[in-house]
């Protein structure tokens, strides 16, 4: 057997450390870390001077098993690439089983033997599915964050997957674009706590455990802010708005260990992410030390032909491999052209020698040298998918995800003994709920819906009037009748509207943010009933909301929810649960706002509407300037007030903490969670500086009628940004403080950085 071969190296390079070490021990944990790592090298450096330059150049190479797809398909004959040891891994393949007989073919027919990764965009869970990123975000709960990636890679890597393209960490401020849903919002500082946590749940502490799997943070960079939030379009920005706003999260997911990233599909001034050797190299690995391997995304080596940047597949290989590309995925550049490019001195050895290493790196970390089956295990799938406690902490996320929009007059929560008419393309609906990019999630009915969520809870549907009403999104208007009726039977109408899960995600950019079809003209005959109206919201996006927040007594921004999803909806409908959720993305009045974000500039003619002459303020015409729900919003069934914005001092040096306090009382009737915010401003910068920036946040549960004290400590170093000469630091200066429940309302108070 082939792979006989690798354990030999293995001994091998072990032999010379078993004399000066205690390796099982572990006495010294630094010599032990650093044998450790000796070994590892020893290892890589012998298996790379018995590797032929095909062989390497094959490590670099990803195809698609083609069992999902998520892009254009190509005619590659993956196998064949396989059998003869040209294939460093394949993705879109999920079953123990398939992964199974792949593995062994790389391990049992190719000349060394060396495992195949196995890759899979395991997103929002994998079989058990979660809310959709931005759902998640919108808990501000890293906690539960994390336990959701660590669910998901504990799921994938029972299915023979150890490499996951996750986390998405494009900061995103254009609703329009699609793929807002994959990320966690528009604001840094959220997005780099998340991508935190993401990271830490699927690749645990130690790689090589059999549920831990590579993390991919994508899509590097700057893919979040498309021209005209039209998927895959240029990017154009300075460095200084890529560096403050783009690049953090990136950055703290090589903090956080991340073993791989994927490029982006965009250019960034005038440079594909591909080839781009200024983010590849210069920043990724010179600058942040990242010492994983960059995979590209679908085909964008192929694609930078068509943006202008390469004249054939051969010069596009170059470019790519030259900018700092490891692998490449599904375009074949690499397989065709590498050997080539070495012999026309295009490309150097090392090179090739380096991207081939760093994946092998990954391969060993992952543990697939000592048990290249370590992920598969059709057993350990059989028990580990779906379990009880995964899907009971896929409802609490749900739960945590949720944002309450609108509630007037305390209509929620709903008390069981009340008649409702349940209405809405989306009240019965098991398959869209789960979302885009939902993995192995079930679309064949396994996910409760909204009414089944109800019927649960109440324990009969006795009390649900049910009707359609419409389609998500043509314009048939024949089932309204219907609805109306049972609108009309009902006390309360509770409608389920929203997008369908091909309407945000890759690829699913749109002009228009209304609920599609004819869903708000359904909206408005129901609402001559007079009946109190609550709207649930399914979607991936901010929508334009305006009607809706002006028709309905409550609303509940659910997103996808998961498969879950139905179950905590009524949780909430029926005040089981408080809703905690907080927007993690300004939602615009209308799409002529975009981009509309919280920490936005002032300009020198901020709009001011309490001033008699308003002609020359920078502002529109036709709409306020104002969002219709801003960043950090949302409710819940019980009320927080915020006192005593107290700092400890008014002054601070360079090297001093500020502190920073806030009485948070829950003065309504039922328990609750609050996220308590901390923005800050810098009142005047050598370049200008934002309204306000997050920069910390707490999120704090209270009995009714408690009260706690809520502290933050910051320094200067939260406090620095890039100068006009791009040195990274804070400036001396007037700073204003708020703390509050959202990014509009807030408690205010001031100090100076001398
Ligand atoms: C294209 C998407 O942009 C990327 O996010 C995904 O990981 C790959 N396809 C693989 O499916």
């Amino acid at each position: 057997m082939k792979h006989k071969h690798l354990y030999l190296l293995l001994l091998i390079s072990i032999l010379p450390f078993l004399t000066s070490c205690d390796l099982s021990t572990g006495n010294n944990q630094t010599e032990f870390s650093s044998k450790k790592d000796q070994i590892r090298e020893t290892f890589l450096d012998s298996l790379m001077q018995e590797m032929t330059l095909e062989e390497k150049i094959g490590q670099t190479v990803l195809f698609s098993a083609g069992w999902n797809v998520t892009g254009p398909t190509l005619d590659e004959n993956y196998i064949i690439y396989l059998r003869d040891g040209m294939l460093g891994a394949i993705f879109n393949m999920h079953s123990a089983k398939g992964s199974k007989e792949f593995q062994k073919i790389a391990v049992e027919e190719t000349r060394l033997g060396i495992p195949l990764l196995f890759g899979y965009d395991v997103i929002h869970g994998h079989k058990t599915i979660f809310p959709i990123s931005l759902g998640e975000a919108a808990s501000w709960d890293m906690e539960m964050i994390e336990k959701a990636s660590r669910i998901a890679a504990e799921e994938a890597s029972s299915t023979g997957i150890n490499w996951t393209f996750a986390p998405m960490v494009d900061i995103a401020r254009d609703p329009r674009w699609g793929r807002v849903s994959e990320g966690a919002g528009e604001d840094v500082y959220l997005g780099v706590q998340v991508a935190k946590a993401r990271v830490q749940g699927f690749q645990g502490n130690d790689l090589s455990k059999y549920n831990t799997i590579l993390a991919c943070a994508k899509h590097y960079a700057a893919y979040g802010a498309p021209i005209a939030g039209r998927d895959y379009n240029t990017v154009d920005m300075s460095e200084r708005e890529l560096r403050t706003t783009y690049l953090p999260p990136f950055k703290a997911a090589v903090d956080a260990g991340v073993s791989t990233f994927m490029t982006a599909f965009n250019e960034l001034n005038g440079v594909p992410a591909s080839g781009n050797k200024f983010l590849l190299t210069d920043i990724l690995r010179e600058e942040w030390g990242f010492e994983g391997f960059v995979v590209t995304d679908y085909t964008s080596i192929n694609e930078m032909i068509p943006h202008g940047f390469s004249k054939d597949e051969k010069q596009a290989g170059e470019q790519a491999i030259n900018a700092g590309v490891d692998m490449d995925m599904q375009g074949g550049i690499f397989l065709r052209n590498l050997e080539t490019l070495l012999a026309e001195g295009k490309v150097s050895e090392k090179r090739i020698n380096d991207a081939a290493r760093s994946i092998l790196d990954m391969k060993y970390q992952l543990g697939l040298f000592e048990d290249p089956y370590r992920y598969i295990d059709t057993q350990r799938e059989k028990e580990t998918l779906s379990k009880p406690k995964y899907l009971e902490a896929a409802r609490d996320m749900a739960r945590k995800s949720m944002v309450l929009l609108k509630n007037d007059n305390q209509l929620l929560p709903l008390s069981k003994n009340k008649k409702i008419a349940l209405i809405g393309p989306l009240a019965k609906d098991d398959r869209e709920i789960i979302g885009s990019w939902a993995a192995q999630g079930d679309r064949t009915g396994t996910a409760i819906s909204v009414f089944e969520g109800i019927d649960d809870l109440l324990g009969s549907d006795k009390n649900i009037i049910y009707a359609k009403g419409c389609e998500i999104n043509d314009d048939d208007q024949s089932n309204f009748k219907q609805a109306v009726l049972a609108a009309k039977q009902a006390d309360v109408v509770v409608m389920v509207m929203g997008e369908s899960h091909q309407m945000s995600g890759e690829a699913a950019s749109r002009t228009n943010l209304d609920l599609p079809g004819v869903q708000k003209e359904l909206i408005a005959e129901i609402k001559k009933t007079g009946k109190p109206l609550v709207i649930i919201l399914m979607n991936g996006r901010p929508l334009t909301l305006e009607y809706e927040n002006k028709v309905a007594d409550a609303i509940l921004e659910a997103w996808w929810s998961g498969t879950m999803g139905g179950a905590a909806i009524a949780d909430l409908l029926y005040g089981e649960y408080n809703p905690s959720g907080k927007l993690p993305i300004t939602f615009p009045r209308n799409v002529g706002q975009i981009p509309i974000y919280y920490n936005a500039k002032n300009t020198g003619r901020p709009y001011n509407p309490v001033l008699p002459h308003n002609t020359y303020w920078s502002r529109y015409l036709d709409v306020d300037n104002s969002p219709l729900y801003p960043f950090g919003y949302g409710l819940s069934y019980t009320s927080f007030e915020y006192t005593d914005l107290i700092l400890n001092k008014q002054e601070y040096s360079f090297d001093e903490d500020i502190n920073i306090r806030v009485t948070l009382s829950n003065t309504g009737k039922y328990d609750g969670e609050e996220v308590v915010q901390l923005y800050v401003q810098d009142l005047v910068g050598n370049v200008t500086r934002p309204l306000k920036e997050l920069k910390g946040f707490e999120k704090v549960y209270l009995k009714s009628s408690e009260s706690q004290l809520v502290s933050f400590t910051i320094n200067s170093d939260d406090l620095a940004f890039y100068n006009l000469d791009m040195s990274f630091k804070a400036e001396a200066g007037e700073f204003k403080v708020f703390v509050g429940t959202n990014s509009d309302d807030v408690l205010e108070s001031k100090f100076i950085l001398k």
